[in-house]
């Protein structure tokens, strides 16, 4: 069989109109990167460089001339002659819609910075739907059967508000914040991980994110290398340490500073990102451009710091007092 001409395909390019401007883009690239290769922000949720996109937020939509649908621009590939229009009337009402969807039953208090400005760029207005509905008992969302709808009252928004999982001393699962962007199931299966602990359960809007058999953590397939957390970007899956602190008003961004380290466990040369405040660490992320990790790391380099800050056997304060609390005692 002939072989395709590889350096021929590599540099093959597809000319693609974006909102009036003519761009050229190598074959095989979404239309999201021939908007950015342009300079034209589109929003984003569920798309993540460093994942394959699994397209299901539809908050990246734009418009292709003779397409029927609208389509999302991180996963639709650019065509030679394809003509795009990013912000027609029909695609802002669509993210419009979208977000007010999400903003409507999902906590986005702690979601990214981008996610308010597109709500007001957006003219995004959730509380028109009403307030939100009670939240759910604990367990209660991971119970219903697909197929078996429950009565809404028609008078509340139906909402995912649940109380936060939390069952061991390293990370928190928040899930009334999950807009189920796929993002965390992606890193921990076959996008980085390859441990697959963690998958989409239900249906339609009782569809979350769950444990094989909603098995607490560490009785489940899951190995606490919290690449979930660091690709998460509501704030549903986060730090046990940032949540404590948090919950005892002492999480301080504008006092934290990050310092940009190797890790010492072994050979492979993961780059860390330490998130200091008071002096102490508070979590560790990895850059997603390094070549190494694309953001993604182990257990021992995510959670396994307690060593170098000696936690309990200095002078306490209050920031050591939760830290101890978070990373020392067994969850309740
Ligand atoms: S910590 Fe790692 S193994 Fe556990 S659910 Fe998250 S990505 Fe999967
Ligand atoms: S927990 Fe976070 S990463 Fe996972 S689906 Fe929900 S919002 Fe996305
Ligand atoms: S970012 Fe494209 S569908 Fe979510």
């Amino acid at each position: 069989m002939d072989q395709p001409d590889t350096a021929k395909v590599a540099t093959e390019m597809v000319q693609v109109t974006i909102d009036g401007a003519s761009v050229a883009v190598q074959k095989g690239a979404t239309l999201l990167e021939a908007c950015q290769q342009m300079g034209t922000e589109i929003p984003t949720l569920c798309y993540l460089e460093t994942l394959t996109p699994v397209n299901v937020c539809r908050v990246c939509v734009v418009e292709v001339e003779r397409n029927r649908t609208l389509v999302p621009a991180c996963s639709r590939m650019a065509e030679d002659g394809m003509v795009v229009s990013t912000d027609s009337e029909r695609v802002r009402h669509s993210r419009k819609m979208v977000l007010e969807f999400l903003g409507s039953s999902v906590d986005l208090s702690l979601a990214e910075d981008e996610v308010g400005d597109w709500m007001e760029r957006y003219g995004a207005d959730p509380a028109r739907y009403g307030p939100v509905s009670a939240p759910a008992a604990a367990g209660e969302r991971d119970a219903r059967k697909p197929g078996h709808h429950h009565h809404v009252n028609g008078e509340t928004a139906e909402g995912v508000h649940q109380p936060t999982k939390v069952d061991n001393t390293l990370y928190i699962r928040d899930y009334s914040r999950c807009i189920l962007c796929y993002k965390c199931v992606e890193a921990c299966g076959i996008d980085a991980q390859g441990t697959y602990a963690i998958a989409v359960a239900g249906r339609g809007f009782d569809a979350r994110i769950s444990t094989e058999m909603d098995l607490p953590l560490g009785d489940g397939a899951c190995v606490f290398c919290g690449n979930c957390i660091g690709v998460c970007p509501t704030g549903a899956l986060m730090f046990r340490s940032e949540w404590e602190l948090r919950r005892a008003d002492l999480w301080d961004p504008q006092a934290q500073s990050v310092t940009r380290t190797v890790c010492s466990y072994c050979g492979v040369g993961c780059n860390l990102e330490l998130h200091t405040q008071d002096n102490r660490i508070v979590k560790v992320t990895s850059p997603q451009d390094h070549e190494v990790t694309s953001g993604h790391l182990c257990i021992k380099g995510r959670f396994g710091y307690d060593y170098v800050q000696n936690l309990g056997d200095v002078e306490q304060n209050s920031i050591d007092e939760v830290l101890q609390a978070a990373r020392r005692r067994s969850p309740k």
